[in-house]
């Protein structure tokens, strides 16, 4: 046999020292070194083995000018939300993985998808389940249309790359789904599944394997809630796109983000709503995030944001309460908590609030988590429509990002934000002064008039006021 060859990695970013070391000198992580024994060109079984001549093929320099190229041929699959988050549909031969935390529906949304991809052989290879436990699955999955699901699906149990290589060869399908990831395990490494050895080596291997065959792989892979398992992190750079499904497991919302994608925008989202018969698309995510109320309630403002190409209006929520223990609470769902801390220091240093000594709590319906910075405006509002209970007019909103010293800043796309207000029937929308073209501009690059909706133009937190309460 041969000797075995043993190597340090940092569980947290994958990176390899041929000794044990307190601290990853690449992420700077304490305690993160695992030792993991590799053992190379041992194995007897080959892994995807590369076409004969493509391994001898050495390129030459091409002048750019020369290139030509075809619009890339792209599968589109019968789920929009997930045509969307890959820019428009499966590019042939690409790598694709699908990161979350264990139980929010990555299986789901996977198996959804091969069950119901038109005049497509796919193979779905689960490491995790048994072929029964999957069946039962597919059975309460229904398809979109209502009509006989799962034609071309094949269910492969198995966790050896080498194995599973064997099976497509068999097979030869049209796109392959691997789940999980960490259930991988390559003869050519002697670690144990799940290592980042493993992980690295099984996603080489299938990389390979979907450049020269050109079908595209999906692989799913878990995180936990501080990334500590080996896998995604160091994944992210091998792959072609980065998605990840994410939501509160406590609310029925899913969103699928595309965190890096080759083939297209890396800002875009796809939501879904969990159901009994698995995920169901959403595809006018205001109307379901914003809550029908008979009469109009402090602390709740409506925010116009923007993911993606998307615009979405979202409800945010504030509480504003006088604190009953020395240290005041603050607490933000959906929202960064160093961020609400800044929109309450500007609050009580331009605009006077007493907001030091009550507890704040800000809420984002639907689980969903934002970062557009445009929402700033609306939590202002909403947090000071609490602190003052005096409700914001019914058909209000908002869109504007606050700056330091209390003035509205400008946010991108804004006309996309004001034609969907427009569109679900609010009567006004804010937004910053600094929006519309300086006077030397053309003016004629951004036309308010032709919007219904009663656009009010603010430049600064405390005119915002004025305007709202008087
Ligand atoms: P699963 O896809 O197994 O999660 P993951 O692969 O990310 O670990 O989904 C787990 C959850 O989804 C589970 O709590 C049950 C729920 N679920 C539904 O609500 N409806 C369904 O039709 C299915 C299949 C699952
Ligand atoms: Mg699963």
């Amino acid at each position: 046999m041969a000797k075995s060859k043993i190597a340090y990695f940092c569980q947290s970013c994958g990176f390899e020292s041929p000794k044990w070391l307190g601290k990853c000198p690449s992420c700077q992580q304490w305690n993160t070194f695992v030792e993991e024994v590799i053992e190379k060109g041992n194995a007897s079984v080959p892994a995807w083995k590369p076409a004969s001549t493509s391994q001898q093929r050495a390129n030459k320099p091409v002048p750019v000018t020369e290139i030509t190229y075809s619009e890339e041929h792209r599968v589109p699959t019968p789920d929009k939300e997930f045509n969307r988050v890959l820019g428009g549909g499966i590019v042939p031969g690409s790598l694709v993985l699908i990161g979350g935390e264990p139980g929010i529906g990555k299986s789901t949304l996977m198996l959804q998808l091969a069950l119901n991809m038109p005049n497509q052989k796919v193979l779905y290879v689960s490491g995790e389940e048994s072929e029964r436990q999957i069946k039962m699955r597919a059975e309460r999955l229904a398809s979109p249309e209502g009509g006989p699901i799962g034609e071309g699906a094949y269910i492969l149990t198995e966790t050896s790359t080498q194995n599973i290589f064997k099976q497509i060869e068999a097979l030869e399908p049209d796109m392959v789904v691997i789940d999980s990831i960490q259930t991988l395990h390559s003869a050519h490494i002697e670690s144990t599944p799940g290592s980042v050895s493993q992980v690295r080596e099984c996603t080489a291997e299938l990389l390979r394997f979907a450049k020269e065959t050109s079908t595209p792989v999906f692989l799913i892979g878990h995180i936990t809630k501080d990334g500590m398992i080996a896998g995604p992190k160091i994944l992210e750079h091998m792959v072609d796109t980065v998605l990840q499904f994410e939501g509160d497991r406590h609310h029925v919302y899913r969103i699928l983000r595309t965190i890096k994608n080759r083939f297209g925008s890396a800002s875009e989202l796809g939501i879904y709503e969990m159901m009994g018969e698995g995920l169901r698309e959403v595809s006018n995510p205001s109307e379901i995030l914003l809550s029908h109320r008979e009469a109009p309630l402090s602390g709740i403002t409506i925010s116009a944001t923007l993911e993606g190409m998307r615009p979405m209006l979202i409800e945010t929520q504030a509480l504003v309460s006088a604190s009953a223990y020395g240290t005041p609470q603050r607490t933000a769902t959906g929202f960064d908590t160093k961020r609400m801390s800044m929109l309450l220091a500007v609050l009580e240093k331009r605009c006077g609030f007493r907001l030091g000594a009550k507890d704040v709590f800000l809420n984002i319906t639907g689980g969903i988590r934002v970062e557009d910075p445009a929402i700033d405006l609306g939590l202002a509002a909403a947090i000071i429509s609490s602190h003052e209970d005096m409700p914001i007019p019914f058909k209000t909103c908002f869109a504007g990002e606050l700056g330091l010293s209390g003035e509205i800043r400008a946010v991108n796309r804004v006309e996309q934000r004001i034609a969907e207000a427009q569109k679900l029937g609010f009567n006004q929308i804010f937004i910053s002064k600094y929006n519309l073209p300086a006077s030397g501009q053309d003016k004629k690059r951004m036309d308010l008039s032709r919007y219904d909706i009663d656009i009010k133009i603010v430049s600064s937190i405390e005119e915002v006021f004025s305007l709202l309460f008087g």
